[in-house]
């Protein structure tokens, strides 16, 4: 899309948000109700498209769908409850109240891995709070962004028919770095929601704070979960297997490194590695497939290279093996410390193993990456897993128990610390970041009181 285009499209969500914000929220949540029958009824459209573009086997391309239909469900409900409080004021006859406005714009970054999903996230919260929606999706999961639109451009004439004037609620901004910089750079958007890699996210968030600009960043991830002497083991390598093979190792809250309790390593090891052993590789169409081919050959061959540097250094590296083309087994890597190689998140299915002895050591391990997003510790010793969600455990957004750290829920936040960027997305509070809180201070009294009791002139 060239400039020119981009600033019809950006003028058009100005011209049509002043529109949209002054519907009463429920009745925007009614064009939610209806785009989530309409996901429901595509719902193996919009999912051949995941399978297509994403590369994902078939249950999970129509999980990602179920995603966003949760949140059409939990944004409807949101259309009736976007409260603020009522404040105790200091001042005789006075209240103080918070009032939640639309922010406008919401431009929406969407990564290749959850097409469908992540856009969906942003996309329902900003829509039920009153902003128009700009989207530039992955330019590798362009049949997926085109059945969203399709989907959501028959609930908005559902909606409204025949009145035409909320056709273009959301709009598709086509590109790929650039378009991104532009919204950046761009002070007519007034939230600019990414998902992606840490390093796009770094190129971007300094270009929205330039211009004072608002962002919501939910950037890469690596995950780790604490497999402690007091786990069920069994339960542990099944949430080992889908966190770190599920998605061929392309999710954001991918399970990437495993800290073990040095009396459970090896009967752990074993079983995990007759588990990769027998695990179906191949075409994501096929139904006995559980993990698909990676994106492209650009990540193939970087997931080979990592690997490679991990001989290198003496690792046992188990699995790894080309099928063919991008289609790659699923590979451990025996380490022996947590080297830079295993702090940089690889978006493949590589799993890191290593030892701990004591707790205090695992959750240091555990916390000395500079990513923060997803974290798990199996055990079921109370004062172990409580610690690990207290202030001396995890130091990320997510953080289980006895619960792989990848598929999350719609109903808590979604989101990270430190190079994961901050953001929360889809449940809880996450609807506040798409809307203008104001502090409203009202005097229905006869006189005019300052506060801190200061006497001006009286
Ligand atoms: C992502 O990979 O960007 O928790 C999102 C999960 C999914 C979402 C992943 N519900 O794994």
């Amino acid at each position: 899309m060239n400039k020119n285009d981009y600033d019809k499209v950006i003028n058009r969500a100005i011209e049509i948000q002043k529109e949209w914000r002054v519907l009463p929220a429920p009745k925007r949540g009614e064009l939610i109700r209806i785009f989530g029958n309409h996901l429901r009824q595509d719902i193996e459209v919009i999912g051949k498209a995941i399978m297509h573009d994403a590369k994902k086997i078939h249950a999970e391309a129509i999980g990602e769908v179920q995603e966003a239909i949760d949140m059409c469900d939990f944004a409807v409900g949101l259309s009736r409850q976007l409260y603020g409080l009522t404040i105790q004021s200091e001042r005789p006859e006075h209240k103080l109240q918070e009032v939640y406005n639309p922010l406008g714009v919401v431009g929406v970054i969407t990564a290749f891995n959850f097409p469908c999903a992540v856009w969906a996230w942003n996309h329902c919260l900003a829509m039920v709070c009153g902003n128009s929606v700009v989207w530039k999706g992955s330019p590798k999961a362009s049949q997926v962004t085109q059945s969203c639109k399709e989907a959501w451009d028959k609930a908005v004439s559902e909606c409204f028919y025949p009145d035409l004037k909320f056709k273009d609620l959301l709009q598709v901004v086509e590109g790929d770095k650039e378009q991104a910089e532009w919204m950046a750079d761009d002070s007519r958007i007034n939230l600019l929601s990414a998902t992606g890699s840490t390093a796009m996210g770094k190129a971007l968030a300094p270009r929205v704070s330039a211009r004072m600009g608002k962002g919501l960043y939910e950037l890469g991830g690596n995950n780790g979960m604490i497999v402690s002497r007091y786990a069920n083991i069994d339960l542990a390598v099944r949430g080992i297997v889908f966190g770190a093979v599920g998605t061929a190792g392309q999710r954001c809250t991918t399970l990437r490194r495993l800290i073990v309790h040095n009396s459970v390593y090896d009967v752990l090891l074993e079983k995990l590695k007759s588990a990769y052993a027998s695990l179906p590789v191949g075409d994501n169409f096929k139904e006995e497939t559980l993990v698909g081919p990676l994106i492209n050959q650009e990540s193939a061959d970087r997931m080979l290279s990592v690997l490679e540097q991990a001989k290198a250094k003496g690792y046992t590296v188990h699995g790894g093996e080309v099928v063919e083309g991008c289609t790659v087994r699923p590979a451990i890597v025996e380490a022996t410390e947590q080297c830079d190689l295993i702090k940089t998140e690889t978006f493949a299915p590589i799993l890191y193993v290593l030892k701990y002895t004591d707790l205090e050591e695992a959750i240091n391990i555990h916390n000395a990456v500079p990513q923060g997003l997803s974290s798990c510790i199996f055990t079921d010793n109370v004062q172990e897993a409580e610690t690990f969600t207290s202030a001396v455990g995890s130091d990320c957004g997510i953080v289980n128990i006895n619960i792989g750290p990848s598929g999350a829920e719609i109903g808590g936040a979604f989101g990270g610390e430190k190079d994961t960027g901050g953001g929360r997305e889809s449940g809880s509070d996450a609807w506040k970041q798409y809307m203008r809180r104001s502090t409203v201070t009202i005097n229905y009294g006869k006189s005019l009181p300052l506060a801190q009791g200061i006497k001006f002139g009286d």
